[in-house]
């Protein structure tokens, strides 16, 4: 029998949660809890879908993997096999993606904040391209890029005023947000001009982002009719027109039965018919790139816990507490964010129960869950909570020194452990010792 929710989950004989054909109550034996497991195959799917929304479009494009939202070698050997580019945010997300082996040209890096060294090893490595954040970064690429003799690809981050945030949309004129150059105040025209006279720097486009955990394709439609506004301008003053136009990601996922995402193919068909309707009949249509994280692994992760001691408030909450919590999903301390979960050994009895998930720290804000529906759970039992493969892991702390729990990647009957558990050993790694010296005193 198919659980309803989720990719390849189904219940096995023993009436056990399994994903990509594999027991999750064994995986829990075997590696341990708390553990992240991915369902590959859903991984897949979901690049798939991007890539073919994108061929039945028939335009140029490129689908880049938002690391940020789950990170390691595994993966990024992953986003490699299924054709994606990927967008890095710093000098630890680029030596993943380096040591994993993946193709340097289709490297895109972010930041509003690049170090100086950072640019340094990306231009070292000769990634594909830089989303230049502002001024600064832009003239000190430029002095980095002519030192070394390169010339590097950059799109110019611009924020169009348009925030979407699920269903709703903030416009602002002058939009004040960290990111990006503002396009209203005239700085995006400034570093188009800028930008296209310096020698060191190639200006392959535009990028904008303009929100998390999307719903509609509006959002998308109205920041591509704003940023062509400005771009019929700038074609009949300066003949510039963008090789790329980079629309970011955002594409929301189901965390709960409350959401309820587009087919991916819905997006990308808005935007590319947006764009085309813009273009006047001079412009040419540009590349499209996007980048998703969250629509790529959110729902393809879930995180298996042992479920350990219960709290009863009487006529209150039923508290329940597992091996794990904010230090592996900081999202609902964060953001509130919601979730679902099922006691995976025990998947044909009824959820009958209505429990608080508590995770172990010491914060009351240390909670996954509020009120949910369960089926009635004891000590040892394993909880599996779904869609927390983005920004789960990669989010994770070492608050209360709790060790981060091991990734597990699943596919076709088989698992593989693909980052290993940190050890109490590993938190003390990078400690020192107080000095004789000081003791002494
Ligand atoms: N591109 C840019 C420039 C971004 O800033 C982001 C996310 C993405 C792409 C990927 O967005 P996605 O498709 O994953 O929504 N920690 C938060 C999410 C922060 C997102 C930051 N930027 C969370 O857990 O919800």
């Amino acid at each position: 029998m198919i659980v309803n929710l989720y990719g390849t989950s189904a219940i096995s004989e023993e009436g056990h949660l399994s994903v990509g054909g594999v027991d999750t109550v064994k995986l829990s034996q075997k590696y341990g809890t708390a553990l992240y497991v991915y369902d590959v195959a859903m991984i897949r799917e979901k690049a798939r879908a991007f890539r073919n929304a994108f061929e039945q479009e028939k335009v140029n494009y490129q689908v880049a993997y938002a690391s940020k939202a789950f990170s390691c070698m595994a993966m990024i050997q992953l986003a490699e096999e299924e054709g994606l580019s990927l967008d890095v945010v710093s000098g630890g997300e680029l030596y993943t993606a380096l040591k994993a082996g993946f193709p340097v040209e289709r490297i895109h890096f972010h930041g509003n904040n690049k170090s100086e060294a950072e640019i340094r090893m990306a231009l070292d490595a000769k990634i594909g391209c830089f989303v230049v954040d502002n001024f600064y970064e832009l003239t000190l690429l430029e002095q980095l890029a002519e030192e070394k003799n390169v010339v590097a690809n950059v799109l110019l981050r611009i924020t169009p005023g348009i925030e979407a945030h699920t269903h709703d949309y903030i416009l602002t004129g002058q939009e004040d947000s960290k990111f990006g150059f503002d396009l209203q105040s005239g700085q995006v025209e400034q570093a188009i001009v800028q930008a296209t006279s310096m020698k060191a720097i190639h200006l392959l486009g535009l990028h904008c982002h303009i929100g998390s955990q999307i719903f509609e394709t509006n959002g998308f439609v109205m920041a591509i009719e704003k940023i062509y506004r400005y771009l019929a301008r700038w074609f009949e003053l300066y003949g510039y027109e963008p090789e790329v136009l980079n629309l970011g990601g955002g594409f929301g996922i189901r965390y709960t039965e409350e959401d309820h995402p587009l087919p991916v193919g819905d997006y990308i068909a808005a935007m590319v018919n947006a764009v085309r309707a813009q273009l006047g009949n001079e412009m040419k249509i540009p590349e499209i790139w996007i980048e998703p994280g969250r629509s790529l692994v959110g729902e393809a992760g879930l995180t298996l816990y042992t479920v350990g001691s219960h709290k009863k408030v009487p006529e209150l909450r039923h508290y329940l507490a597992v091996d794990g919590g904010m230090t592996d999903n900081l999202r609902p301390a964060l953001y509130q964010a919601k979730y679902e979960a099922t006691i995976a050994n025990r998947m044909n009895e009824p959820k009958e129960q209505v429990y608080s998930v508590a995770g172990k720290c010491c914060e009351s804000g240390d909670m996954l869950i509020w009120d949910c529906k369960l089926q009635s759970a004891i000590a040892g039992d394993t909880m599996a909570v779904f869609s927390t493969g983005a920004y789960g892991y990669s989010m994770a702390n070492n608050y209360n020194r709790l060790p981060r729990p091991a990734v597990v990647f699943v596919e076709n009957g088989e698992a593989q452990l693909v980052v290993k558990r940190e050890s109490f050993e590993d938190l003390i790694r990078h400690d020192l010792p107080l000095k004789q010296a000081i003791i002494s005193k």
